[in-house]
Formats: structure tokens, C-alpha cells, sequence
């Protein structure tokens, strides 16, 4: 049978190096291609072109998808996400630690049963790609099935997603923790897990730590030894690692009580051999500068959480610094911590985290993070992030503007530029900021459709 084919036509963004923290203006590593057609074939990108060029040989008869005055940008990557928290986002009241007890513990208990594992997976996966989310980094809960549940919903649509098992045997509920006498059994879970699904299709296996509070030193030295031991080598990537690090203050001075013999809380990830490229740490928000050097050294990332860390109170990411620092930063919208998984909405917030520390950070710092940043971070240049031949078709078309007030505010940024990329930001800036779920046409996984909104 022919491959199957499609051709997409609108306005495409991407970018092609870290635009950083520099003025907008001046948009290094921005690549704006307006009115292009993206042909897509057996899932890939094959091509990008000026809609007046003429389609390759062959093409002329492949159903196109007419964008025109739209924006198409790579799906974006969330690097940190909580699957069975939907069932808990937009909970009142509560920090993080109280919050883990009266709203987080509870929900996840009803994931030992495989229904709602499934029925959870495939509400999830629906729910990311209606917010233009098409790869993710996600936590099921301690329960092999929720693993097992997500990996099969995205196997089903050839979707990029890194999960695995969450690691947990002390200080949560009875049915939320795996053994603490025996670490061998999630030590089984995690390689039945990783043989059966790690390096399948699109997906991968993430050792994943709750955080060090929930695991023993002997449930975190397993956890190591996980990631050592398939740390893989050329051409069969390795796992990764997932966990949460410096996110409140009673929780870093609750691991410290716990570990008294660490520098710090990230020591206690680095001494279990935790860390390394493959590592994505959510928040990091109370780390210091020798954790920082660590995390550079280590090439690991912070999954900077912005709707998270201002829901539950737990404090302001500094990013510029980070960028200073060479740190490599994803965004992430840890729903249900997080209250949108509209990674848009969190670069509004993200906006607001930094200008309340001096800085302000640009739509391109902020979409590169959600796209081409986080590809790499993760390894996964080459496949995803970007609109260009080779890589995966994970596509999401956006409208510019929905509703009276953004409409006017984008038709006062257009008349004010000039539709080159160097007076693009202004019309990008306020898309970003006024911008939502609402603004998305339609999702694409693997050069096939998931997600068309209904009008
Ligand atoms: N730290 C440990 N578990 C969690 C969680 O589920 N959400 C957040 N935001 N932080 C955590
Ligand atoms: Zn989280």
C-alpha cells in the first residue's frame, strides 16, 4: 500500500538554537516561514516549502489541510505531568505536603484497578492533545498497571511518551506503597516493565522516584542500580530517570531530616546515582549553586513547573539565573500541582515568575523551552521539536486569536509589524499570553490526526 500522505498548509514556527534570554527583537534561533505546506508521509515530516513552490512529484493528488492565517508549530513536550491528577487538579487549599496527603495520596489509591489505569491512560493522552500537548514525561502512580496502562495508549497512536512505575515505600497510605522489606519486588515491576516496553515504537522508561521523602535509602540505591544498569549504549538509548527536587520549603527540610548526612536534597539523588542526562528533576526551585554545578555536570534538567509552583504556594523559579548558569530548563504544567495543561497558560505564568525577579522572559525563550529545548534536553532532537524533514509529524495548528479582546489585540500587532520575524514578537507575545486550549485547530501524533476542534 501507498504511505499515507498529508499535506498541512499555514504559517510554521519553530526554532533552530536557544533564543536565551536576549531581546526579542533581535529573535536569534527563530525560523518563521509564513504560508509553507509541510508534507507528511508515514508519520514523518518529508518536507517544508513555500506554498508558491511547487509540490514535490506525486503530491499534486494528497489531500491538503488548508491553514492559512494559522499558526503550525511542533506539538509541545511536558516534561513533567501527572496522569492520575486530573482527578485532582484544581484542588483548594493546601501546600505541597498537605496537599500530597488530602488531595494527591487518596486519588492515586483508585489506580491499583485496571480500569481506571485504562480509563485514566486514554483520558489523559485525549487531554494533552486537545491542549497541543503531543509528548510528554509523565508520573503514573506506584501501581505497575498505571505504567502499563499509559504505555498502551500511546503505543496505540505511535506517541512519543516516557513514563514508568512510581517508586514509593514509606510515608504514604496502605495501597500507595510498594514493599520496604523487600526491595526486590518494584525491582522486578521496574525490569518487566523496561523489557516490555522500554525502546518500543516511541516509548521509554523512566525510573521514577517519587521523591526522596516516599523512598528508603534502600528503595533509592535499587533505583540507581535501575539506571546503571540500563544506561544503554549506541543506538539503544537508556532509561530515564524521573523525580521532584526542591519544589517547597517544609519538603526540603523534611528530606534534610531524613538524609542528615546529605549536602543537600539533590545529594541525596546524586549518591544514589540518580542523576545523569537522562534525568528530569521537576521544580528545583530551593537548589543552591553547588546543586546547580551538579545538575550542569551531570547534564541533567529542571522541569520548571510555573502553574504548579504558584497553585500551591511553593516559590519562584529562577530562570534567567539557571540560563546563566547553563542549566537546561523544560516547562512542564505538573497538573494537578500545576492547574492547566495548556503549556501556554503556563508560559503566562512563567512570564509572571520571572518579571517578579527582574526579568522578562520572551514568547521564543518560553516556545523554544516547549518545543526544541525540551527535544533535546530529552535526547530526542532528531525526532522531535522541530518542523523539518526527518523528524516525527507531531504537529499542533493554532489560531492567532479567539474571542473580541484577543482578536483586537492581534489585529493591532499585525498592523504594527511588518510580518518579518524581527516585529513577530509582539504578535507572538500576546498569543502566548492570551492564548488557550480554545486556540487549538487541531493535534497531529505521528502524521495522524488526534485531536480537530469541533467548530
Ligand atoms: N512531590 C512529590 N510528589 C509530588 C506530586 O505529586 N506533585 C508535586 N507537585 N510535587 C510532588
Ligand atoms: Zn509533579
Amino acid at each position: 500500500a501507498a504511505p499515507e500522505r498529508l499535506v498541512l498548509r499555514a504559517d510554521v514556527l519553530d526554532f533552530t538554537a536557544d533564543p536565551g534570554f536576549a531581546p526579542p527583537a533581535e529573535a536569534p534561533g527563530v525560523r518563521w516561514r509564513p504560508d509553507h505546506r509541510v508534507c507528511v508521509e508515514a508519520g514523518r515530516i518529508v518536507a517544508v516549502l513555500p506554498a508558491a513552490q511547487a509540490l514535490p512529484e506525486g503530491w499534486a493528488s494528497v489531500p491538503e489541510q488548508d491553514h492559512r492565517g494559522r499558526l503550525l508549530l511542533p506539538g509541545f513536550i511536558d516534561t513533567h505531568v501527572h496522569c492520575p491528577q486530573l482527578d485532582v487538579i484544581a484542588s483548594h487549599g493546601a501546600e505541597l505536603l498537605d496537599w500530597l496527603n488530602t488531595c494527591t495520596f487518596p486519588a492515586e489509591r483508585r489506580y491499583a484497578d485496571p480500569a481506571v489505569s485504562c480509563d485514566g491512560a486514554e483520558r489523559f493522552l485525549k487531554a494533552l492533545w486537545a491542549h497541543g500537548t503531543t509528548s510528554a514525561v509523565v508520573f503514573p502512580t506506584v501501581h505497575k498497571v498505571s505504567a502499563e496502562a499509559l504505555f498502551e495508549a500511546a503505543d496505540a497512536q505511535h506517541m512519543r511518551l516516557v513514563t514508568g512505575k512510581v517508586l514509593m515505600d514509606r510515608f504514604a497510605p496502605e495501597g500507595l506503597l510498594d514493599d520496604a522489606a523487600d526491595v526486590t519486588v518494584a525491582e522486578r515491576d521496574c525490569a518487566d516493565l523496561i523489557a516490555r516496553w522500554h525502546g518500543r515504537g516511541r516509548l521509554a522508561y523512566a525510573v521514577t522516584v517519587r521523591f526522596a521523602a516516599t523512598s528508603t535509602p534502600a528503595q533509592l540505591a535499587m533505583a540507581g542500580r535501575l539506571c546503571h544498569r540500563h544506561a544503554g549504549q549506541p543506538g539503544a538509548p537508556g532509561v530515564f530517570m524521573q523525580t521532584h527536587v526542591a519544589e517547597n520549603r517544609a519538603e526540603v527540610d523534611w528530606v534534610m531530616s531524613l538524609f542528615p548526612e546529605a549536602r543537600s536534597y539533590l545529594g541525596v539523588y546524586e549518591r544514589a546515582g540518580l542523576l545523569g542526562p537522562r534525568a528530569v528533576l521537576a521544580h528545583g526551585i530551593w537548589l543552591d549553586a553547588e546543586d546547580r554545578a551538579v545538575l550542569r555536570a551531570h547534564g541533567a534538567q529542571i522541569a520548571h513547573c510555573p502553574s504548579s509552583n504558584l497553585f500551591l504556594g511553593s516559590g519562584l523559579f529562577d530562570w534567567a539565573q539557571a540560563q546563566r548558569e547553563g542549566l537546561r530548563v523544560s516547562l512542564a504544567s505538573d497538573v494537578g500541582g500545576g492547574t492547566s495543561l495548556c503549556l501556554l497558560r503556563n508560559m503566562g505564568d512563567a512570564y509572571k515568575i520571572q518579571a517578579l525577579q527582574g526579568t522578562r522572559l520572551s514568547a521564543w525563550k518560553a516556545l523554544h523551552a516547549a518545543t526544541l529545548g525540551a527535544a533535546e534536553a530529552l535526547g530526542l532532537g532528531s525526532e522531535i521539536g522541530r518542523i523539518e524533514p526527518g523528524c516525527m509529524a507531531d504537529i499542533a495548528v493554532w489560531d492567532w486569536a479567539v474571542g473580541e479582546v484577543a482578536r483586537h489585540r492581534d489585529a493591532i500587532a499585525c498592523e504594527a509589524g511588518d510580518g518579518s520575524v524581527a516585529t513577530l514578537h509582539p504578535r507572538a507575545f500576546a498569543w502566548m499570553t492570551l492564548g488557550d486550549e480554545r486556540n487549538l485547530v487541531g493535534a497531529w501524533v505521528a502524521g495522524r490526526q488526534v485531536f480537530a476542534r469541533e467548530t
